[in-house]
């Protein structure tokens, strides 16, 4: 039997990003974020219009999708209720936000220069993805502060274990585990549980 609900949010599984953007001082960002889901190399992006990412984004055009993988959560989660923005705007200090001007060190992550783009990568993270800014487009209502972000994916960092050994140019679904931000908790991807047609083709 279902029953009808009225819940506040739909975060129903995604990988988390760790979006790496150059701060007005030229400094590096870092912030997590999940509602991110990609087609071919394109990358959209669903963020809060009053984060400080999404200033660096609207204003300097570029940005690092690292993606981390599970043993990364605790790093992940260091990063939580933090903000480039200071002063911290008064409803995200009510939430418990607080200021943090390094939030590499603060996740115990290494800054390593990109090769396209001016913010850095994140060394730990198995795939970065250097990506530049096509399109914002605003999302809902003024009241909901939310945009999508079109990203345009043009360098990608994988780590040689991720590799498929045949395919080199090709992740294997089978070493790449994903952190999972499903609902606000952190979760892994178990084993494949079917043999997918689609691959085949592909
Ligand atoms: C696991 C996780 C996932 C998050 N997902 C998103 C998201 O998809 N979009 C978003 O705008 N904020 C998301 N956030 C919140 C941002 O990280 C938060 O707004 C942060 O303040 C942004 O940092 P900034 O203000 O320095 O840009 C997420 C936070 C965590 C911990």
């Amino acid at each position: 039997m279902h029953t009808v609900i009225d819940p506040k949010i739909l975060y129903l599984g995604t990988p988390v990003v760790l979006i790496s953007t150059l701060n007005l001082d030229g400094s590096a960002n870092l912030a997590p974020m999940s509602s991110a889901w990609w087609l071919d190399l394109t990358g959209v992006l669903g963020l809060g219009t009053r984060s400080y990412t999404f200033a660096n984004l609207r204003r300097e055009r570029e940005c690092v999708l690292n993606l981390p993988s599970v043993d990364l959560a605790a790093a992940v989660d260091r990063l939580a209720l933090t903000t480039g923005a200071n002063p911290v705007l008064a409803w995200k200090a009510a939430m418990g936000y607080r200021y943090v001007r390094d939030k590499f060190r603060e996740a115990g992550l290494t800054a390593v220069a990109s090769e396209v783009v001016r913010p850095p990568r994140a060394l730990e993270c198995p795939i970065q993805l250097e990506a530049s800014v096509r399109a914002i487009y605003s999302v809902g209502d003024a009241t909901d502060f939310s945009a999508c972000v079109e990203v345009k994916i043009v360098r990608v960092h994988v780590a040689e274990e991720l590799l498929d050994s045949e395919f080199r140019h090709h992740i294997s679904p089978d070493r790449w585990r994903p952190l999972i931000m499903n609902f606000l908790s952190f979760y892994g991807l178990g084993e494949q549980v079917h043999p997918s047609r689609l691959a085949e083709v592909f």
